[in-house]
């Protein structure tokens, strides 16, 4: 496995793709086993042939609290152990400079509209799909992937990036991988290790949240039961909506739908989601 931190030493490795079957996973670090899926499953779409890149940079862009990005977990040599396990092939962990040249204006571009769906992290984490955006093409402009995995515990992000890399053309196949869960049902988080005991118990009521959800006939009671199910655990949920799955918009008859949540938890914020059949049944 190469480990690469600057542009010069990525290009002198096969990752750049001309066509190879280069398959990037992008992260923040702090691997769990949520990361290791996303790493099987690229090295599943990259073949024997093609190479796995895996990104590991904390993109201060997408980050709304200068606290929060200070306390997100970084571990790199830890990081890199775990990809090397895993079988990576590469490993590019650029500095903030190497991203982000000081003396280069590395583009926001347009945000997709499902960015600003109102109600969902833009409400809540404004600015930080444009911070994503600007990495995430930034990252693909550099390595030139054929595709790239992205976790489906992030949804918004993940039709966020999809809407982006179709709307501009990047030519990079956007692959979704489902979400690995604690055994209590918790979706895998690097923020997860932030939780204290207490914190942790309670955040398996996110995914129960989620699954009361999918007791209901309608919209608006899948809603009333996510936050019933949420408050009495004592978690203040920042929403708790159901949505059309692909453009996270009111939800449409005979579409698929989407449940999701954010939540404060001890002081964390956690994020999950998960289809919502309820709709299609009752016609909702
Ligand atoms: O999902 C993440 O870890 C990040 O948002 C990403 C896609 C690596 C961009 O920084």
């Amino acid at each position: 496995m190469q480990i690469v931190s600057t542009i010069e030493e990525l290009s002198q490795t096969d990752a750049q793709g001309a066509g190879g079957g280069e398959v990037l996973v992008p992260t923040m670090g702090a691997m769990h086993p949520g990361h290791a899926d996303l790493i099987r499953l690229a090295r599943e779409r990259a073949g024997a042939s093609g190479k796995v890149v895996v990104s590991i940079f904390v993109n201060p862009s997408q980050f709304n609290e200068s606290t929060d990005f200070e306390h997100y977990p970084r571990d790199l040599d830890a990081d890199c152990d775990f990809c090397q396990r895993l079988g990576v092939d590469i490993v590019f962990a650029p500095p903030p400079d190497v991203v982000y040249p000081p003396d280069e204006e590395v583009p926001v571009g347009e945000l997709p509209a499902v960015a600003t769906e109102p109600g969902l992290e833009d409400a809540y984490r404004p600015g930080h799909f444009a911070g994503v955006c600007r990495v995430v093409r930034r990252l693909f402009l550099l390595i030139k992937p054929e595709a790239a995995v992205f976790g489906e515990k992030d949804w918004q992000q993940l039709r966020v990036v999809g809407a982006m890399t179709d709307a501009e053309g990047l030519g990079v196949e956007i692959v979704p991988c489902p979400t690995a869960r604690e055994p209590d049902g918790l979706a895998m988080s690097s923020r997860n290790r932030l939780l204290n005991t207490e914190a942790r118990a309670a955040a398996a009521a996110i995914p129960q949240a989620l699954e009361a959800a999918n007791a209901c006939p309608t919209a608006v009671a899948a809603q009333v039961a996510m936050l019933g199910v949420l408050a009495r655990a004592g978690i203040e949920a920042e929403y708790a909506a159901i949505r059309d799955a692909e453009t996270l918009d009111e939800v449409q008859p005979d579409a698929p739908c989407r449940a999701l949540i954010a939540a404060r938890v001890g002081g964390v914020r956690l994020i999950d989601n998960g289809p919502w059949a309820a709709a299609l049944l009752a016609g909702d």
